[in-house]
């Protein structure tokens, strides 16, 4: 591949500081970053610096009006150390249909590959060890015009930085079933990752977790009784032998990767009957009370898959047993797991070894 990446290295790694141990999700960023530039009409200026600040005019459009999508991927190392991406092609795809969406440029598939190949095989000592912890990949593309005035910038800047995390959750989660507010309307930008979804979300979830919940579970926007999704992850139910969940046709929920992943796995290693369609919450509150809702759980490339013990819907608490090993979320978890630490055939070649970058003369 021929993408023309310049490397100025770090002078003082700060990875002798970090405890793998103890880490808070999004707390600690990883020695370098990748940086480019949108002008004239094309993506430009590859490079890889020390992670550092970045200087903004008070007027850059992406703060004022919104235009900000990003991607959040992980590199793990299998049980042999070497670090491994989950499927980042679907990455590169989907940060280009949130592009589109957000009326910006598309960034080429094969720099944004090369970009985490090189970074992540720099910063390779960041990722951690220990099992459920990863080096979490953040893309972020954002407006970069000096400008006040709602149109399109010309002008973005695109980056991508890294975080050592841990698990992110450790316990099973409450949902609550949001009656009012909404996070996406069929024609609206919900199936963009773009940072205004997050901020509309936040008021929703912070009153729902001054009511005790863990995360909102969005219902669509005109009957307040479709299942969307969760938080930062998809959802699926159990009812009786069939594993439910919503379709992405309406482009209201993201189009998650592990969703996605979690969908096959079930089709092709389960006998489950598989469904992507409208599921409504009544559905489920009649399932619970036959005793046919066997399990909940969410997926997600933070979480991976969490198993949800309670949801509230209304006047409905529904409160489900933990069926531990025997779940099928649990099921789940572990393949992913077992593919990621290279315990498992890769059969779906979702598995993609880290390169190390090709070093050219510009590298300092
Ligand atoms: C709103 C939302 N839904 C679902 C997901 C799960 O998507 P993925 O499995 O690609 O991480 C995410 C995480 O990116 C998210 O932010």
């Amino acid at each position: 591949m021929d993408v023309n990446i310049s490397i100025r290295r770090t002078q003082h790694s700060r990875l002798s500081e970090i405890d793998f141990s103890s880490l808070q999700f999004g707390k600690h960023f990883s020695d370098h970053m990748f940086l480019a530039d949108y002008k004239d009409g094309k993506w430009g200026d590859f490079r890889i610096v020390p992670f550092d600040y970045i200087p903004m005019h008070p007027s850059i459009m992406a703060l004022h009006y919104g235009q900000s999508i990003f991607e959040g991927m992980k590199a793990t190392k299998s049980q042999d150390g070497s670090p491994l991406f989950f499927r980042p092609e679907m990455h590169a795809l989907r940060l280009n249909r949130s592009a589109e969406r957000m009326c910006m440029p598309t960034f080429p598939e094969d720099v944004f590959l090369e970009a985490i190949h090189a970074l992540v095989g720099l910063d390779g000592g960041w990722i951690p060890p220990q099992e459920g912890s990863a080096l979490y990949i953040r893309p972020l593309m954002y407006a970069s015009d000096e400008f006040l005035g709602v149109k399109p910038s010309e002008n973005y800047s695109f980056l991508i930085f890294t975080c050592p995390v841990g698990p992110y959750y450790t316990k099973r989660i409450n949902l609550w079933a949001e009656p009012h507010y909404i996070r996406a309307a069929p024609g609206g930008v919900g199936a963009a990752k773009t940072a205004g979804n997050y901020a509309a979300a936040m008021l929703p979830s912070k009153l729902a977790q001054e009511k005790g919940y863990d995360q909102v579970l969005w219902l669509d926007a005109i009957h307040h009784n479709y299942v969307q999704e969760v938080g930062t992850m998809n959802i699926f139910f159990v009812i009786e032998n069939k594993v439910i969940t919503p379709p992405i046709s309406e482009d209201t929920i993201l189009h998650g990767i592990t969703r996605d992943s979690v969908l096959t796995i079930l089709r092709e290693e389960t006998d489950y009957q598989v469904e992507e369609r409208p599921l409504r919450m009544d559905e489920v509150v009649e399932a619970y009370r036959k005793g046919e809702l066997k399990e909940c759980f969410g997926s997600g490339t933070a979480a991976v898959i969490a198993d949800v013990v309670r949801i509230t819907f209304g006047e409905v608490d529904m409160n489900l047993p933990d069926r531990a090993e025997d779940s099928l979320g649990r099921f789940v978890k572990n393949y992913l797991n077992q593919l990621r630490a290279g315990l498992r055939p890769d059969k779906f070649g979702w598995i993609v070894p880290v390169r190390m970058p090709q070093l050219d003369p510009s590298i300092s």
